[in-house]
């Protein structure tokens, strides 16, 4: 459903050890995550990604919401091999709030 907004921006404080967004966002442990919500998978060109991504962009995957929220739910069972060491988003309302807070740094 449609996510918050608001409380997206608390939920991407689980986020920010490892990724930036907004004006001079820079990639970190992860990649920056300006435009993510349309974005092709591992599309950043500085940033070395695991062959799990590389191979879904490659694929032509796009991170459109649904797979955001497979992946955000359980990052290393949507790609394994993903090097993103996160444990993922249990609850459904965080995983919708936290896209559509990025889905603001996608237009
Ligand atoms: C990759 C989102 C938490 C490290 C990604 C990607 C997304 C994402 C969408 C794919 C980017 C792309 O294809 O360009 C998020 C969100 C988080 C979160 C919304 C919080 C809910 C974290 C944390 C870390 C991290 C806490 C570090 C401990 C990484 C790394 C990658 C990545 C290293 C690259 C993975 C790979 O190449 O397999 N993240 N992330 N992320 N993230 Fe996160």
């Amino acid at each position: 459903g449609e996510g918050d907004v608001a409380k997206g921006e608390k939920v991407f404080r689980k986020c920010k050890a490892c990724h930036a967004v907004g004006d001079d966002a820079k990639n970190r442990v992860g990649p920056m995550l300006n435009g993510i919500v349309g974005r092709q998978i591992a599309e950043v060109e500085e940033f070395s990604y695991s062959d799990a991504l590389k191979d879904m962009g490659a694929e032509g995957k796009v991170w459109d919401a649904a797979e955001l929220a497979a992946f955000l739910e359980k990052p290393r069972d949507y790609a394994k091999g993903t090097k993103m060491s996160f444990a993922g988003l249990r609850k459904e309302d965080d995983r919708a709030d936290v896209i559509a807070y990025l889905a603001t740094f996608s237009e």
